[in-house]
């Protein structure tokens, strides 16, 4: 089959085979699982970095990979509603998450982010930027004890936790980051071998490796959080935070509220999907910075240059997180089932295809981009990226779907930056940069260990 890309670039996909069943495949390649278990990114055709569309199999399943542009938009934002959440990440995901906002669909999910829609006004963000800032300041105290080692991703994870806990819920007391992180780790650890446990066509109750430690955590996660909503029910506060948002919604035809089980979804939903997100942005870009020291000098002297409280004044710093999301893209892929046939490009995919969005690897296209390894913040600048396609670069998703917190989560990272950097070094020590893998988010394997400065005890 031929297909042309949005840059008239024309390359041909190769026809598919006869589909064999799932564990035909996982026998004839064991090499294929355990690459899905350790790294799903491994996994993926290497066509995925040149291609605009690669058809392949995902044990058993065929798969559709969209990688150009053009072919993106018309499937995330024109072809939408003819797209659901796919199987395998439902597998992964529901049973912490239930039926909230991410992993809902039609209906159920519209009502969802309708309700939680005036939160995230682009307009209320620098509501959020005094509480971000108190937060911070903890996570400040915390790092200047000394010249010490420590693991970057879980300082973030603690800081961005905060940064959760006081803008969505007020600081209401009860949730213990600790028993949280481990909770949330334990249960992404063990989401690899649901995926390809789903893949092999085996049922959702199939023992896997880590299979009872992920269900004590989901446990642990909603049982938290159920604690978390029973404690402000008890306080009588209503609070003009996500939690009271949620709380005093109705349903517009019947004038219910939202279920218990319902509220627990989402707020799980958030606390998670929004914390672990920005703070493995924040571990990649407090690394790639180390390793750049001329850019980070840039970064500083923006900040210096800016003075106190200027979030919005600092397009160099944001074009540097810009452009760590587009080496780690916290969220590396987007998964979709199509609901009826879908055209794209010169092709039409049926009913029922799995389609990815490799985002991973259209942030690495080289199609898309020049040197598309090397760390180069410039890209974002207004002059490089005018006439680039917009929907080559999506670390935050496109369309309907996409993720509701992006305009808070580029407010925090670069409040982090402005309050932090400033205030310490993060140095490296000689060992390379942590490998990038899949666990439904980016993580940096073994974690992103480095040495914290402050910069008076140089
Ligand atoms: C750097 C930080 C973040 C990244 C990279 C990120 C990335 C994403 C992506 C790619 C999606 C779309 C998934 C899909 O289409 O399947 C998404 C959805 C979502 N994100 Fe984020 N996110 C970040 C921060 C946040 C924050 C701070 C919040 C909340 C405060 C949040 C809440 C959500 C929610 C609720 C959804 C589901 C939206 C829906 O399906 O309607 N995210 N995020």
């Amino acid at each position: 089959m031929h297909l042309t890309n949005s840059a008239g670039i024309e390359s041909r996909t190769t026809p598919l085979a006869p589909v064999r069943s799932a564990m035909a495949e996982a026998l004839a390649f064991p090499g294929l699982l355990s690459k899905i278990v350790r790294n799903l990114i491994e996994s993926w055709p290497d066509a995925v970095y040149r291609e605009p569309l690669v058809e392949g199999r995902f044990l058993g399943r065929r798969t559709t990979y969209v990688c150009d542009p053009a072919l993106i938009r018309q499937l995330l934002v024109d072809e939408a509603d003819g797209l659901l959440r796919e199987d395998f990440m439902l597998r992964a995901l529901c049973p912490a998450l239930g039926q909230g906002i991410l992993t809902a669909d039609g209906a159920r999910w519209r009502t969802q982010r309708q309700a939680v829609a005036p939160m995230f006004r682009h307009d209320r963000i620098a509501h959020f930027v005094p509480a971000m800032e108190a937060a911070l300041s903890a996570t400040r105290e915390r790092l200047r004890q000394g010249d010490r080692r420590v693991d970057l991703l879980d300082e973030m994870m603690r800081a961005t936790f905060a940064i959760m806990g006081a803008t969505m819920l007020s600081d209401e007391p009860g949730l213990d980051v600790e028993a949280f992180g481990r909770a949330l780790t334990d249960y992404l650890d063990q989401v690899s071998w649901k995926i390809a446990v789903t893949m092999l066509g085996a049922p959702a109750w199939t023992p896997h490796p880590g299979y009872l430690r992920g269900r004590r955590a989901a446990r642990t996660l909603r049982s938290m959080i159920g604690e978390t909503i029973a404690a402000r029910r008890r306080s009588g506060r209503d609070g003009a935070d996500l939690l009271g948002l949620m709380l005093s919604v109705r349903n517009p035809e019947g004038g219910a509220a939202m279920s218990d089980e319902a509220l627990v979804d989402n707020l799980l939903t958030f606390v998670a999907a929004g914390h672990e997100t920005t703070a493995l942005a924040m571990a990649w870009t407090f690394r790639l910075l180390a390793e750049h020291p001329g850019i980070e000098a840039r970064v500083l002297d923006e900040i210096a240059a800016a003075g106190a409280g200027a979030a919005e004044a600092l397009p160099y710093t944001r074009q540097v997180v810009m452009e760590t999301m587009r080496l780690y893209p916290p969220a590396p892929l987007i998964v979709r089932q199509t609901l009826r046939p879908i055209r794209l490009g010169g092709t039409t995919l049926p009913a029922g295809r799995s389609v990815h969005v490799p985002i991973y690897a259209v942030h690495r296209h080289k199609a898309l981009w020049t040197s598309p390894e090397v760390f180069d913040p410039d890209r974002f600048g207004s002059a490089a990226s005018a006439g680039r396609d917009k929907y080559g670069y999506l670390p935050f998703g496109a369309g309907p779907r996409i993720c509701i917190g992006m305009s808070f989560a580029l407010t925090e990272c670069v409040t982090i930056l402005r309050m932090l950097l400033p205030v310490f070094r993060f140095e490296v020590g000689p060992g390379r940069r942590p490998e990038a893998r899949f666990k439904v988010s980016l993580r940096p394997h073994g974690g992103m260990p480095m040495r914290v400065v402050p910069r008076a005890m140089q």
